[in-house]
């Protein structure tokens, strides 16, 4: 049976406008204010945006870390992902040093199938660009839909990578159409200020942050960028957390290089104080980098809000504080890094960023949506409201209030780092290719409906 959404708010990246879409199957097939459907189900919008669904360019579900496993998996993880509005995700996909890309890829697929309650594609890690590695990439790229190839420069150790992997995996980029995205903080540093602190007995989760400071950031976004200028490829860096490595790429873009920035929630809202709360408390919000001194937060809007910095990504790394983070006590190092996000990235965007002032009603859809899907190679098939596209839909109230818990969300985590924090707007409902997900704050959803997502070549523009 056809969808027929009535009297809405449609919002696009470009575009605010009252007017009805019709959905049949998995695709929107029409968009107007006159239209005709006589076998549809009538879906009452009225007081409602209604929104691409959101794209998760960052998420990290089922994944081995720090000793243990992150708790959301591909079912847990995906359904809060549709509670907060999310309705694709483009998940990190490890490898490791001799293991073959295609079995690592296979591991990751099995991770997903028959779990994934939405959309879904992989991002690579390239650990080690020999020449096996380089040649494989190849059908990763052409055959696997997999575009995007990611490089660690911390962690040194555990996935770290060095100059030369990066290197090379960028001229490979430039040559096969990937984006390579870094994570980019100075690992050999880090890892110096970490034994020195421990040394001195120093092992609280504060020393995360101190150990990890801005210009380790701004030094490895700065060397990142002048590699990829050599090998005349194309960079995103994710998690941007600090104004030394916003600064540099914004001195990147000014000079036209193919230089793009994600930041997360965790960093427009949250601050290092965090760190510091007592018992062990600060162990919640331990993931890198780290959060940094408040006034960061201004800089970080307004890069999102000139578009220096193009997407949010959750970053989405979940471990509960009783069990997991806990491994750490006494050692901020065994901490496990990350924080769970992937339910609160839209609303919290749409509260603190929309309703304050700080970004447009259109930024945000191009932010957490539009812009994912067009810089990730899955546009137009995502990322907007338009005839031909997926039927991923939102339907989201702008007034409603609600406060953030761990209460009522739908994380498998025990803690929420949000908590308390009273935003402004929620999503409703959730149609993912034409089907319900969430409906009427309800899941109604199914494991195993979401499907791998080939995406397309980066467009250079
Ligand atoms: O602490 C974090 N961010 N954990 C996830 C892995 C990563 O670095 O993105
Ligand atoms: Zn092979
Ligand atoms: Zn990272
Ligand atoms: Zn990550």
């Amino acid at each position: 049976m056809k969808k027929w959404i009535r009297n809405g708010t449609i919002v696009t990246a470009s575009d605010t406008y009252q007017a009805d879409v019709l959905i049949d199957g998995e695709k929107v097939v029409a968009i107007g204010t006159d239209l005709q459907a006589t076998d549809a189900e009538v879906i009452d919008a009225t007081g409602y945006y209604v929104l691409p669904g959101g794209i998760d360019p960052h998420t990290h579900l089922d994944m081995p870390f720090g000793g243990t496993v992150t708790s959301d998996n591909f079912f847990t993880g995906t359904k809060a992902a549709a509670f907060g509005g999310t309705t694709s995700i483009i998940d990190f996909c490890l490898t490791s040093k001799g293991e073959s890309l295609h079995s690592a890829i296979a591991t990751w697929h099995e991770k997903a199938r028959g779990k994934a309650v939405i959309d879904y594609g992989f991002h690579l890690m390239v650990s080690d660009a020999n020449d096996h590695v380089l040649e494989e990439l190849e059908s990763v790229v052409n055959n696997e839909g997999i575009t995007s190839l990611k490089v660690f420069m911390a962690y040194k150790n555990v996935l770290m990578a060095d100059d030369e992997t990066l290197f090379k995996t960028l001229i490979r980029a430039r040559e096969l159409g990937a984006l390579v995205q870094v994570h980019a903080e100075n690992g050999d540093v880090i890892d110096y200020l970490t034994r020195k602190a421990l040394a001195q007995g120093n092992t609280d989760p504060i020393y995360h942050a101190y150990t990890r400071p801005p210009e380790a950031e701004g030094e490895a976004t700065g060397r990142a960028i002048a590699l990829t200028a050599l090998a005349d490829a194309q960079l995103y860096v994710v998690h941007v957390s600090c104004a030394d490595a916003v600064r540099r790429i914004a001195e990147a873009r000014e000079k036209g290089w193919n230089v793009y920035g994600e930041t997360c929630p965790q960093y427009l809202v949250l601050d290092i104080t965090a760190l510091e709360k007592p018992d062990f408390q600060g162990a919640k919000y331990v993931w890198s980098p780290p959060l940094r001194e408040k006034w960061n937060q201004d800089v970080l809007w307004s890069a999102l809000k000139n578009g220096i910095l193009q997407t949010v990504g959750s970053d989405h790394c979940a471990f509960n504080f009783s069990g997991q983070k806990e491994l750490g006590r006494g050692d901020f190092t065994k901490i496990p890094n990350g924080g769970p996000i992937i339910e609160d990235r839209m609303t919290i965007l749409f509260s603190e960023g929309v309703r304050k002032g700080k970004i447009s009603l259109n930024q945000f859809v191009d932010i957490t949506s539009t812009k994912v899907a067009k810089l990730f190679g899955m546009f137009p098939q995502k990322g907007t409201i338009a005839v031909g596209s997926d039927a991923d839909i939102v339907l989201f109230d702008p007034t409603a209030e609600r406060t953030i818990s761990v209460e009522t969300h739908h994380m498998n985590v025990d803690y929420n780092p949000f908590e308390g924090m009273q935003v402004c707007g929620d999503v409703i409902s959730v149609l993912s290719r034409g089907s319900f997900v969430v409906r009427d704050k309800q899941f109604v959803g199914h494991a195993g409906a979401g499907r791998f997502v080939k995406r397309s070549t980066f467009a250079r523009p």
